[in-house]
């Protein structure tokens, strides 16, 4: 279960900057760069990144973390530590303002992160001469009504400034690959979950918030009837997905829908960690939200194809890991 299938083995790169890289996603991204033999580069500004998640990485020469803003430019910021270790092999972006709902309410300033920083990304890349990029994209980008599970295939009419964002910025990485030759892989990730997922904030994933409203005992609250599905993919599959991404050999031009092809309802995720935590939360209901999808799940043939892409660890596996760590704050991450 925890062995990488040895279709998705592959080169990674030696020489890695993994911009959000103090992050949910980003941290697990380094931690499985590293362990296959990667010097990882971190940028972030720690908006929302936390240095314990890199703290395993604290006094290892592997990992460098620099402090900037990705909408300021990389070049600066860089300079003295490319000047030593030459150019990047490949850069993994995944740095951005995360949130669906915050972006309906300040657009401008996910358009500086997630549009106008991914080109700055893009415009560095070209410049250094980066090996490769691998951009985290989205679910949100695909039309409401599309069939589920989703194809790559299917209509992109994003709802909101966060998916129409990632969507123009799937766009600037295929002009960057057309014009300028810049190899790059497109990942549309679902619905991430996992430790180390900020729980803090009221627009952090579902699993996140229920698991520690479920540890405090607080209620769980479903927006809605509960009805709408998700498609749950476990952190360490998708950090898989990255690492095997870097590879230049390896879907590049691609972009690849990267989920479980299984939908849960709110109602399901919501039972199943109140009975996997033995806690005495209560779940309510409360008005739904605007906009909210009511279906989503991915349909992964391609990154199965490209990538040998299996997800591995069950949602009821996952939870059980994630729980652990939201009860203990014991990183129990042993996948
Ligand atoms: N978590 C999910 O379910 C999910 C789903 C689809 C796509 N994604 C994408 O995956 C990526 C990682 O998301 P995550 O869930 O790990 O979120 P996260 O908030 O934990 O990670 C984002 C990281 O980017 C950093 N960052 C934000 N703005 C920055 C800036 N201007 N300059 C430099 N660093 C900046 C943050 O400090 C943080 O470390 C994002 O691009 C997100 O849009 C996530």
């Amino acid at each position: 279960m925890n062995q990488m299938p040895s279709s998705t083995r592959s080169r990674s790169p030696s020489f890695c900057l993994v911009t959000g890289g103090a992050g949910f996603i980003g941290s697990h991204t380094v931690d499985q760069l590293v362990a296959q033999g990667s010097d990882v580069v971190v940028l972030d500004d720690f908006s929302t990144g936390r240095r314990e998640n890199l703290a395993q990485w604290q006094a290892d020469p592997r990992v460098t973390i620099v402090e900037a803003n990705i909408s300021d430019g990389l070049s600066a910021p860089l300079a003295s530590l490319t000047a030593e270790k030459g150019t990047f092999d490949c850069i993994v972006h995944l740095a951005a303002q995360t949130s669906v709902e915050w972006s309906v309410q300040n657009a401008l300033d996910d358009i500086q992160v997630n549009y106008v920083g991914t080109a700055q990304v893009l415009e560095y890349a070209r410049i250094a001469g980066v090996g490769k990029v691998v951009f985290a994209s989205s679910s949100a980008v695909y039309d409401e009504n599309v069939p589920v599970p989703t194809r790559e295939d299917e209509a992109c009419q994003p709802l909101s400034p966060y998916g129409i964002d990632k969507f123009g910025a799937e766009l600037f990485l295929k002009y960057y690959a057309d014009v300028h030759g810049l190899r790059s892989t497109i990942l549309r990730f679902f619905n991430v979950f996992g430790p180390r997922q900020d729980p803090g904030s009221p627009y952090s994933g579902v699993i996140s918030i229920f698991a520690e409203r479920a540890a405090a005992g607080q209620p769980l609250v479903i927006y809605g009837d509960g009805n709408q599905t998700r498609d749950f993919v476990f952190v360490s599959d998708v950090a898989r997905a990255i690492v095997t991404a870097c590879d230049p050999d390896r879907a590049t031009g691609a972009i690849l829908n990267i989920g479980t092809t299984l939908e849960t309802s709110i109602n399901e995720l919501a039972h199943l960690i109140v009975n996997l935590s033995g806690s005495s939360a209560p779940i309510t209901y409360e008005a739904p939200r605007a906009g909210e999808l009511r279906r989503s799940a991915a349909v992964i043939d391609r990154a199965r194809e490209a990538l040998g892409f299996e997800p591995t660890v069950s949602l009821r596996d996952g939870l059980a890991i994630t729980l652990g760590w939201a009860q203990d704050g014991v990183q129990s991450e042993a996948v």
